[in-house]
């Protein structure tokens, strides 16, 4: 740590060393257990002489913040270490935009016998053996330089290869930006072509993290309702300069928007001269369907940015995703992206190359896919027969979770109290709307749980509505 010592200010060089070591001590900065350095070594450093550094230590040693270790040192105590300090200080405050942000997930490191989260996924089907060895092979090749901001162009041949045969996207590696994850392209997009203050519409009930991120960037967000055919095009806004849309798997809702709408928003995009994000997070997970044609392949003006990620198809904390954007906009995205963290990790892009390229992804979505779709049908089946609340289940087509109505009234906070005790986690459909009253609902994940415990999530789930409904009777 760093010591100044002032001659020209108040107080003996030794009362300034004694002032700053009891203060790293009582605020933490120095913990229980570490080592101060040695007397002779810290003299020599400042510059004082060896002693005062002495004199220093031994009146901490009689103050019980150190103690003296024959042959060990000097070593901080657990005694005193790490008491707060009494004022913290407060001179900055998060601006009002800022400070309205709230945390999507308070505590995404939690676990529970029955996850029912959307947003996650089995992590035990996850391709470990292949990952680690193409990160071996990867960080074997060495250290980098800064690398370029859009990504490797081996990563970004093989995403738009891997894209345009899963999906039918039209994208070549010049049209690829290798991002953080999804909502990081979102960011990107966003920035580069919306001003603080304009219109951006979304989906009500809607992605909430999008949501926030936009209020965030200064948007005037405009909620556009979704009905079973998406989001409804005759409700948009007219100032609306870019709509986000999820057409392939409506979040929350599970609606996948028919090709009238799809052509119709297509339409009204360029008669408005708005640009679209198409968010393609979940549909690599399909269920008894075709695979629907994304907007990114009917646009004709090149106004769809065309967004994915791996976080479904491999795991969302490898932050890994991608935007496919119309060429007119490619530089200022990329330029954009250099500003703000100069490129994704590259012995993370070389690994992911390996893994697409050997043919490891499409293998592990064709065995995950198998596994959620098992999963999916006993879930809906277990809600069928086992929920006594009224509900209805949309079970959409693609996709790791579903939304389940309900006549009764979920409010968020007793609803965690109260699944907590029944070792149950659940998504909330109620933080979807941010435009008006939320339905009775919830939104169930089935990525991360285990098959073998849907039924015993249905029954936790159960046991959880039927309180929350005495306790509102
Ligand atoms: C609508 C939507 N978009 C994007 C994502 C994934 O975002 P990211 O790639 O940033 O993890 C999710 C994850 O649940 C989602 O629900």
């Amino acid at each position: 740590m760093e010591l100044y010592l002032d001659p020209g200010r108040r107080g003996t060089l030794a009362a300034q060393l004694y002032a700053q070591l009891r203060e790293a001590i009582a605020t933490g900065r120095l913990a229980a257990g570490d080592r101060l350095p040695p007397s002779r070594t810290l003299a020599g450093d400042l510059g004082v002489s060896r002693f005062t550094v002495a004199e220093v230590y031994s009146r901490l040693t009689a103050e019980g913040y150190v103690t003296g270790r024959a042959g060990g040192g000097t070593v901080v105590t657990s005694m005193l270490a790490g008491e707060p300090a009494e004022h913290a200080p407060a001179a900055l405050q998060p601006t009002d935009r800022a400070a309205a942000v709230e945390r999507f997930d308070r505590n995404p490191t939690q676990t529970a016998r029955f996850d029912l989260r959307p947003g996650t996924v089995d992590l035990t089907l996850f391709p470990a053996e292949a990952w680690r060895r193409a990160m071996n092979r990867a960080l074997r090749a060495g250290a980098d330089h800064y690398g370029d901001p859009a990504g490797t162009p081996e990563l970004r041949r093989s995403l738009a290869h891997w894209i345009a045969r899963s999906r039918g996207v039209a994208a070549t590696a010049d049209h690829v930006v290798v991002t953080s994850g999804a909502q990081h392209a979102i960011d990107l997009a966003v920035r580069v072509l919306t001003e603080p203050g304009e219109t951006v519409a979304v989906e009500e009930p809607g992605y909430p993290p999008v949501v926030s991120l936009l209020r965030t960037l200064g948007a005037d967000v405009a909620g556009v309702p979704v009905d079973d055919d998406g989001l409804v095009v005759d409700a948009l806004p007219a100032t609306a300069r870019l709509i986000y849309v999820t057409p392939s798997h409506q979040y929350p809702t599970g609606v996948v928007m028919s090709p009238a709408r799809r052509v119709a928003l297509l339409r009204w995009a360029n008669a408005n001269r708005a640009a679209i994000i198409e968010d393609d997070y979940d549909s690599q997970f399909r269920y008894d369907t075709r695979p629907f044609e994304p907007l990114q392949r009917l646009d004709r003006e090149g106004r769809v940015i065309y967004v994915a990620t791996l976080s479904k198809v491999l795991a969302p904390a490898m932050r890994v995703g991608f935007a496919v954007v119309p060429p007119s906009i490619h530089a200022a995205i990329v330029a954009l992206r250099q500003c703000i963290d100069w490129c994704p990790p590259t012995a993370t892009q070389r690994a992911l190359t390996e893994l697409i390229d050997d043919g490891h992804v499409d293998r592990h979505v064709r065995r995950a896919g198998r596994v959620y779709r098992d999963r999916r049908r006993q879930l809906l089946d277990a809600l069928a027969t086992g929920l006594s609340a009224p509900h209805r289940v949309i079970p959409g087509l693609t996709g790791l979770h579903v939304p389940l109505l309900l006549d009764q009234r979920v409010d968020d906070r007793a609803l965690s109290r109260v699944a907590a005790r029944h070792e149950l986690m659940v998504g909330s459909l109620q933080r979807t709307y941010h435009f008006g009253p939320p339905p009775g609902g919830l939104v169930l994940g089935f990525g991360a749980l285990p098959t073998d415990r849907v039924a015993g999530a249905v029954a936790a789930l159960d046991a959880a509505l039927t309180e929350l409904r005495r306790r509102d009777m």
